[in-house]
């Protein structure tokens, strides 16, 4: 399914729709007059909408949901109310959460044309408003329906169209088109990284990540190079090497650069790194059969940094950026690694394997040793499904940062509250590090299940030199079975919105 959000601003009372979407908000009471300037659509309605609102019926919660039917032969089929709750206060969180339930509605089988009217009043001012819903609506509408017979049959999805029209005329039009195709493009390149996460393990593996990341690439005018286990191997790269080896299906690092000019340059280098386990068996140290199911999610990072990359490539961001998706099957077999294997990683520093189930760092270490050499980066951020201590400790709320620069780590928390995804910080202590030494080698792979983020965080920063670099732990806020008005269930597609912006105020 695909939507196209289109704006207008003014005309309402000549509406061309199927379906009209209004917001309306309450003011500490329950509303008993129409929105201003909806009075032609209500004479079209047969003045079914002042009956409604006037009957007090509807107490426009958030979430509260009314459809009024027009008069048989009418042009307009239904409106709907959709509650916003109390108009003081509304904010981006709130907007973008009715965003998802416009979606959700335009979704509905039989809706046809839908437009969304946006009235003038209390926390509706379509400069801020416009943006978030579209972003909103783009979100709450995704299904991941593709496999199922009806979809397949039906080669052509429809696409659904939205019309978003403000009741007045809305002054800087064009910033605000401007904004709102932005706001739709960062939403679309989030879906891509849900529907990446949610494509099983037999159609998205190393290569096939590879494949369509090279298509991406071509797509939106990115540099793009695949390294081959050959390759991998000429750089020492041991450690994504033993994850991958007990695969069928062998392992790849995918580099995306954007912007790789000397002016982009001068604006300085940013490196985005994804863990990119396409599926996670736990390998020889196997995963129990419910701790595998959701186990094709654990390439999520990687999603996460396709889809930014992809972002950033088409709002042309001024700056030089780095993305690398670092691909591996972790499966058990006679040519899997094993505990107890010593491997030496492309930094030069060996690991002693405890626990074949954490191939996450392993695959990480050598993505931000290559980034850390090859690009020399001013920054440098990692994305992972790392850990189920994270998914412990916050579920699907939060995404767990922690680095070795607290003003980095600081920017990111701050791009994640402009865009509505909550980082929150996890200790980084010498004793964390102290955790994975392991006797016969540099490290061990594994400290054991307590503090697991924070040992995990210890681990990669043994691989990031003096770089300063922050690492997101989304094993929680990847994936969740949990319904949002934004999201059905499965990949949610977290840190494609955040990264985007990250950049982007790096870019200023
Ligand atoms: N991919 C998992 C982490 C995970 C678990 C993500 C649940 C999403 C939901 C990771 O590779 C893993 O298995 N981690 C182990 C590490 C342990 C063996 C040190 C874990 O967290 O149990
Ligand atoms: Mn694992
Ligand atoms: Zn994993």
């Amino acid at each position: 399914m695909t939507m196209r959000i289109q704006m207008d601003a003014g005309g309402v009372g000549e509406i061309k729709a199927d379906t009209v979407v209004i917001p309306i908000t309450r003011r500490g009471e329950t509303p008993k007059t129409l929105p201003q300037g909806l009075s032609a659509l209500d004479r079209r309605m047969g003045g079914r909408l002042s009956d409604a609102i006037e009957s007090g019926d509807f107490k426009a919660g958030a979430g509260d949901r009314l459809p009024i039917y027009g008069p048989k032969g009418g042009d307009i089929v239904r409106v709907v109310f959709l509650g916003l709750g109390d108009g003081e206060g509304i904010d981006d969180a709130r907007l973008r959460e009715f965003g998802g339930r416009v979606g959700r509605e335009a979704n509905r089988e039989g809706r046809g044309r839908v437009a969304l009217v946006v009235p003038p009043g209390a926390g509706l001012a379509p400069e801020k408003a416009v943006p978030l819903i579209a972003e909103g609506a783009l979100l709450g509408a995704y299904t991941f329906d593709r496999y199922k017979s009806g979809a397949r049959k039906n080669k052509r999805a429809p696409v659904k169209r939205l019309r978003i029209v403000t009741v007045r005329k809305v002054k800087g039009l064009a910033g605000l088109r401007a904004e709102t195709k932005r706001a739709v493009q960062i939403a679309e390149c989030q879906l891509e990284a849900r529907d990446l996460s949610n494509e099983p393990p037999n159609s998205i593996y190393p290569e096939s990540l590879a494949r369509e990341a090279r298509k991406m690439a071509r797509q939106v005018g990115l540099k793009c190079s695949v390294m081959n286990v050959t390759e991998m191997e000429k750089r020492g790269m041991g450690a994504i090497l033993a994850v991958g080896q007990g695969s069928e299906r062998p392992p790849r690092m995918v580099v995306l650069e954007h912007g790789a000019t000397a002016a982009r340059k001068r604006k300085g280098t940013l490196a985005l790194i994804g863990k990119g386990i396409t599926f996670d068996s736990g390998g020889l140290s196997l995963k129990s059969a419910g701790g595998m199911l959701e186990m094709k999610h654990d390439m999520s990072g990687a999603a996460a940094v396709f889809g930014a990359m992809k972002a950033i490539a088409l709002l042309d961001l001024p700056i030089h950026v780095v993305g690398l998706l670092a691909a591996a099957e972790n499966m058990p077999s006679h040519m899997a690694y094993r505990p107890s294997d010593i491997i030496e990683s492309a930094s030069g520093q060996t690991i002693e394997i405890v626990n074949t189930d954490a191939e996450g760092r392993l695959v990480m270490a050598d993505a931000l040793d290559h980034a850390v050499k090859t690009f020399k980066p001013d920054a440098m951020i990692d994305i992972a499904t790392l850990t189920g201590a994270a998914m412990m400790a916050f579920g699907p709320h939060a995404t767990a940062g922690l680095g070795n620069d607290d003003g980095v780590l600081t920017e990111l928390q701050a791009a994640g509250d402009a865009v509505g995804e909550t980082v929150w910080p996890m200790p980084l202590l010498d004793a964390h590090t102290k955790a994975m030494r392991s006797k016969v080698a540099d490290w061990k792979n594994s400290g054991g299940p307590s503090g697991g983020v924070s040992t995990a965080g210890a681990f990669l920063q043994g691989f990031v030199g003096d770089t300063p670099w922050v690492h997101l732990d989304i094993a929680g806020s990847g994936m969740s079975n949990i319904g949002t008005p934004l999201h059905i269930g499965g990949g949610t597609g977290v840190g494609v919105r955040m990264l985007t912006e990250w950049v982007r105020a790096r870019s200023e």
